[in-house]
C-alpha cells in the first residue's frame, strides 16, 4: 500500500512529503523531479513569489546511492524566504479561504490556517509524484496534463505523439495544446490583472499504456475512479473532478456515451490485449477499473480567493465590516494546477500499481506484470 502524508507551513521552514510502501530497486532521477518542481512554479499570472524561489528537492531518507531501499521515501523542499515567526496574524479572513472557518474551527489564529491551507504543500506533492512517475515508466505509463480551458476561452487541444504534445505544452504560456488560443489567454489575464481580479479554469490529464484491471468493482474505496476523485478534489481550489466524458455523459442518450468493443490481433501484444473500443468516453475506467484505453481526468480550478481589490470581510476583533486582507497571490495558477494534478493522478495511479502487482521490489513488480500479461492474453 503506497501512502503519502505531507507536512510543513508555506512561509515555515521547508515543506516535507513521506511516500510510504514505495518499492526497493528503482534508480532514481531527482532532475526529473526539480524539472516539475520548475514547472510547478511557472506559467502566466503567477504572483511575485514564484520568482524568489527556485524549488530544490532534498532527498533524506529511503534512497541509498540513488536506489530506493524500499523504506519510507522523505521528500524535503526548503523555503527561501522562510519567515513564519516574524508574520503577523491577520484580522479580516479573505472570502474563499478557510480563514474565517479554521480559525473558528481550531479556536486559534488565521496565520495558522492559512499557513497550512496554502497551495504551497502541493510542492511536495508534485515531488512524490514526479518519483511515481518514475516507477510508472519502468512499465511503459506516462501521465501528461496540460490546460484546456480558462475562464470562458475554450483551447481545442492538438494531437500528435507524446514528443509533441510535450513539446507544444512546454512552449505554451498556460501549457496548453493551442498555440493559436494562448494570445487571447494572456491578454485575458493582462485585463484581469488590471482589474484586481483573478482566474481559473480547466486542466486536464491523461495515462498511456495502462494494463487491465487498476482498482476493483469489489468495493467502494478500491474503485479507481473514487480514488482519483478523492485526491484530485483534495488539490487546492479544485472544485469539480471529470472521468472522460464527465458531466458532459448525463446530456446524452446511452448510444452517444458508452464505447463499443472490438478487437484487432495485431494489438494483441499492447497492454490493451487487442482490445480496441469505439470510443474512449470512458476516459479508460470501468466498475472502477482500468480498460486498457487511455485514462482521462480533468479537473475545474476556481478563481484565486485573494483579490488584489478586496472584497468584503469582518474584523475578527471589532467585528466591524472591513476590506478581506491582501497577501502577495496570484492572478491566475491554472498552468500550474497542471502540473499537480499531473503529479497527483501519477500518485494515485502509482498506488494501484503497487496494489496490483506488489510493493516490495521493482523486479518483483516487473515479474508480476509480465506474469498478468500473459495470463490475460489467455484469457
Ligand atoms: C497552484 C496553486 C496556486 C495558488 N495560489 C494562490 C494564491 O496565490 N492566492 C490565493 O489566494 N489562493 C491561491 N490558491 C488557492 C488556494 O490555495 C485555495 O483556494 C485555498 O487554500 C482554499 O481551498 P479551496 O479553494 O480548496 O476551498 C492556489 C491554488 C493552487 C492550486
Amino acid at each position: 500500500m503506497l501512502r503519502l502524508l505531507t507536512a510543513g507551513e508555506s512561509h515555515g521552514k521547508l515543506l516535507q512529503a513521506t511516500l510510504d510502501g514505495f518499492p526497493a530497486g528503482l534508480s532514481i532521477d531527482t532532475d526529473f523531479i526539480n524539472a516539475e518542481l520548475k514547472r510547478r512554479q511557472g506559467g502566466y499570472g503567477r504572483g511575485g513569489r514564484q520568482k524568489l524561489e527556485t524549488d530544490v528537492v532534498d532527498v533524506q531518507t529511503g534512497v541509498w546511492q540513488g536506489v530506493t531501499l524500499g523504506g519510507p521515501i522523505t521528500l524535503a523542499v526548503a523555503n527561501s524566504d522562510y519567515k513564519l515567526e516574524r508574520l503577523k496574524e491577520l484580522e479580516r479572513p479573505r472570502p474563499g479561504h478557510g480563514d474565517l472557518t479554521g480559525a473558528i474551527k481550531y479556536l486559534g489564529s488565521i496565520r495558522g490556517v492559512l499557513e497550512r491551507a496554502s497551495a504551497r504543500e502541493t510542492t511536495v506533492r508534485v515531488a512524490a509524484g514526479a518519483l511515481c512517475h518514475q516507477l510508472l515508466r519502468q512499465f511503459g505509463v506516462n501521465v501528461f496534463g496540460f490546460v484546456t480551458r480558462l475562464e470562458q476561452i475554450a483551447t481545442t487541444p492538438r494531437t500528435g505523439s507524446l514528443d509533441e504534445l510535450r513539446a507544444l505544452r512546454d512552449a505554451s504560456p498556460m501549457y496548453t495544446l493551442d498555440p493559436e488560443a494562448d494570445a487571447a489567454i494572456v491578454a485575458r489575464v493582462d485585463q484581469a490583472t488590471e482589474q484586481g481580479d483573478t482566474l481559473g479554469g480547466i486542466v486536464e490529464v491523461r495515462v498511456f499504456n495502462l494494463p487491465f484491471g487498476l482498482g476493483s468493482h469489489a468495493q467502494w474505496d478500491r474503485k479507481l475512479d473514487g480514488m482519483l476523485a478523492q485526491a484530485v478534489m483534495s488539490i487546492q481550489a479544485i472544485k469539480g473532478v471529470e472521468i472522460g466524458l464527465g458531466f458532459e455523459a448525463s446530456h446524452r442518450p446511452g448510444s452517444k456515451v458508452h464505447d463499443d468493443i472490438g478487437y484487432d490481433v495485431d494489438l494483441a501484444d499492447t497492454p490493451a490485449l487487442g482490445y480496441v473500443r469505439g470510443t474512449n468516453n470512458a476516459g479508460g475506467l470501468e466498475a472502477g477499473m482500468t480498460n486498457g484505453q487511455p485514462l482521462v481526468v480533468r479537473a475545474a480550478m476556481k478563481p484565486i480567493s485573494t483579490l488584489r481589490k478586496p472584497l468584503d470581510s469582518i474584523n475578527l476583533k471589532t467585528k466591524e465590516a472591513e476590506r478581506a486582507a491582501y497577501e502577495r497571490s496570484d492572478v491566475c495558477a491554472l498552468a500550474a494546477c497542471s502540473v499537480i494534478v499531473e503529479n497527483v493522478v501519477a500518485q494515485t495511479v502509482a498506488a494501484a500499481f503497487i496494489d496490483k502487482f506488489g510493493g516490495d521490489s521493482l523486479v518483483e513488480m516487473q515479474a508480476r506484470y509480465e506474469l498478468f500479461h500473459d495470463m490475460a492474453r489467455q484469457r
